[in-house]
């Protein structure tokens, strides 16, 4: 398959987990070129390396803070002056600390929906104007079970921003249908990333037992979802979300 050739992809949080997998499979079939942006330098640079070793793919690898403005403007501007274009966006670099409502302060609320919300905005401004130009895009986010259901962690700002991401691709959808840009959403249940690594075992146990199939998902399992959105299999699907969750929104 080369659904991907003659595209570039930005993956924002691509050097680890669920991120990392989606850069994978975006060279494995046949990206022309990816940006990597994340905060995690040397998994970044092991990461380019190793997909340039096996890909025909070229990578740029972008320490971004994608909460930051600035930062993320010039990730951008970096992704055009070396490739040209920019295609796809998925906006997936998030955190999910273990806060409990009486300890969550307006810092890390704060903080918390800027690194997980705002940065999707931030980083769907600064593609749209390319897009836009060429006609043509895909924005893609990454949500989570936790919009539906509450916070599964105790972070009442995870739900919130998880939810907010929603809002936010339907709106775009909406807004950019006309210039044939889609956006939509990939909602996760519980993944096997290093995210969930900080939850300790018996609440991966519970996230377990409350999927109909009984385990995690892996990061490959959700980047194939990603990956059909990014392809033209998708083009009559925008505004909507694919859970890839084990069956857990059922009763
Ligand atoms: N793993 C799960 O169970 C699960 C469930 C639901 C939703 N999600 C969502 O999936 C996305 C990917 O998470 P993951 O499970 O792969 O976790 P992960 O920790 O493996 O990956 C997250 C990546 O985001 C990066 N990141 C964090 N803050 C950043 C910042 N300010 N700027 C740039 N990069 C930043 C991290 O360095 C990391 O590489 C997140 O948005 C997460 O909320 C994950």
């Amino acid at each position: 398959m080369n659904d991907l050739k003659n595209k570039v992809a930005i993956v924002t949080g691509g050097a680890s987990g669920i991120g990392r997998s989606v850069a994978e499979l975006f060279a494995l079939q046949n990206i022309s070129a990816l940006t990597i942006a994340d905060i995690q330098s040397d998994l970044m640079h092991e990461l380019s390396i190793d997909l340039e070793k096996r890909f025909d793919s070229k990578v740029l690898i972008s320490k971004t803070d994608v909460s930051n403005q600035a930062a993320v403007n010039q990730m951008v501007q970096q992704t055009i002056d070396c490739f040209g274009q920019v295609d796809i966006l998925v906006n997936n670099a998030g955190i999910c600390p273990m806060v409990p409502w009486e300890e969550t302060t307006l810092e890390n609320w704060n903080q918390l929906l800027s690194v997980n919300l705002t940065s999707a905005f931030l980083c769907s401004q600064a593609v749209l104007p390319y897009m836009r130009e060429k006609k043509y895009g895909r924005l893609i986010h990454i949500s989570s079970v936790g919009a539906f259901i509450g916070s599964v962690t105790g972070h009442v700002a995870y739900g919130v921003s998880k939810a907010g991401i929603i809002a936010l691709s339907k709106y775009l959808a909406k807004q950019f249908a006309s210039e044939k840009i889609l956006s939509n959403v990939v909602s996760p249940g519980s993944i096997d990333t290093p995210i969930t690594e900080s939850f300790g075992e018996e609440n991966k146990k519970r996230f377990r037992e409350f999927s109909p199939l009984k385990r995690q998902g892996t990061p490959q399992e959700l980047a194939e979802a990603v990956l059909f959105l990014a392809g033209s299999g998708s083009s009559y699907i925008t505004g909507s979300t694919i859970h890839v969750n084990g069956g857990s929104l059922l009763i």
